[in-house]
């Protein structure tokens, strides 16, 4: 991995589950918490040296990076009060779930580089995806210092068309849940075989993570991997062909996520 351009100046407005998680890991990997200032409404700390604050400052330092990490429903408010902070070297990355460019761009219309974010929750443990997706507005040094800074947190990925965010979402933002899932349905599967829980929970989990690691560093693709230590008439072949029939599995996940495809959409509809 480079070396990782930290900004000078990092302020995050609200800091929870997930803008927390980057924030932890941003730490793990020696940004500077004398960097940090951090705005959230109860005030609580942080981690040593971060600072927090409870009320917005009268100012910004020149250069500041803005990480957006309240609730999608917030953004009218805080920008009533940030954006008057702002000037054109300011940054904003936002994680705002729903939250088109256009409506940051038009809250914060100082600010030259504007970066919407999906980050998935393994962030924390730099093992997390991170879709990126700006515009030509956005100059390359600034997306390149965005990419940077996002870049120890795992897999960074620019998406070219923002229409396919809620797509995005749907496979990396709530994969993990989807993949909890079926860990757990693995280790119930062997369970219901006979296996006792726990040692059947635990080689679940274990298997999903070596299996990860595996085509993680296989030149072939998982498709190809299942193929290879699948022997004809052995026994991987025959639980494949239960997945496999009718592109039983394929369709499931399919569904699964249209559907949460299908339900960001409705959100940002205001359903
Ligand atoms: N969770 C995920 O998997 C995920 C994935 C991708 C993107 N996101 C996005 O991440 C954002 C945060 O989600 P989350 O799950 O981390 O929520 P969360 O845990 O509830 O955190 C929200 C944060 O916002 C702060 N806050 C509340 N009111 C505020 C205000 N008026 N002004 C500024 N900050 C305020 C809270 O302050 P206190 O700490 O003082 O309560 C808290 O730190 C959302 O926009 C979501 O779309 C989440």
């Amino acid at each position: 991995m480079t070396a990782t351009l930290w900004p000078d100046h990092l302020f995050l407005v609200g800091c929870g589950n997930m803008a927390g998680q980057m924030l932890a890991r941003w730490l793990d990997c020696g940004l500077d918490p004398a960097r940090v200032a951090v705005l959230r409404p109860s005030g609580k700390p942080i981690a040593e040296g971060v600072r927090v604050m409870s009320a917005y400052p009268d100012a910004l330092p020149a250069g500041t990076t803005v990480l957006l990490g309240m609730k999608p429903y917030q953004i009218a408010d805080v920008a009533a009060s940030l954006a008057p902070l702002c000037g054109e070297d300011t940054r904003i990355v936002s994680i705002l779930a729903g939250t088109p460019l256009a409506d940051l761009r038009a809250r914060f219309p100082a600010a030259r580089a504007v970066v919407r974010a999906m980050p998935n929750l393994p962030v924390g443990i730099g093992q997390g995806v991170t879709g990126l997706y700006t515009d030509a507005a956005t100059a390359a040094q600034a997306r390149d210092a965005i990419g940077s800074l996002i870049a120890p947190l795992g897999l960074v990925e620019w998406i070219a068309d923002e229409g396919r965010f809620n797509e995005v979402t749907a496979l990396s933002g709530c994969g993990p849940a989807f993949l909890f899932r079926f860990i757990d349905a693995l280790a119930r599967a062997g369970e219901a075989l006979g296996l006792p829980a726990d040692q059947a929970a635990r080689m679940a989990l274990a298997t999903v993570e070596g299996a990860a690691s595996m085509a993680a560093r296989a030149s072939d693709s998982p498709g190809t991997l299942a193929d290879r230590v699948a022997s004809p008439g052995g026994m991987t072949r025959e639980g494949l062909n239960v997945l496999d029939a009718d592109d039983r599995l394929l369709s499931l996940l399919t569904d699964t996520l249209a559907a949460a495809r299908d339900r960001g959409e409705a959100m940002a509809r205001g359903g």
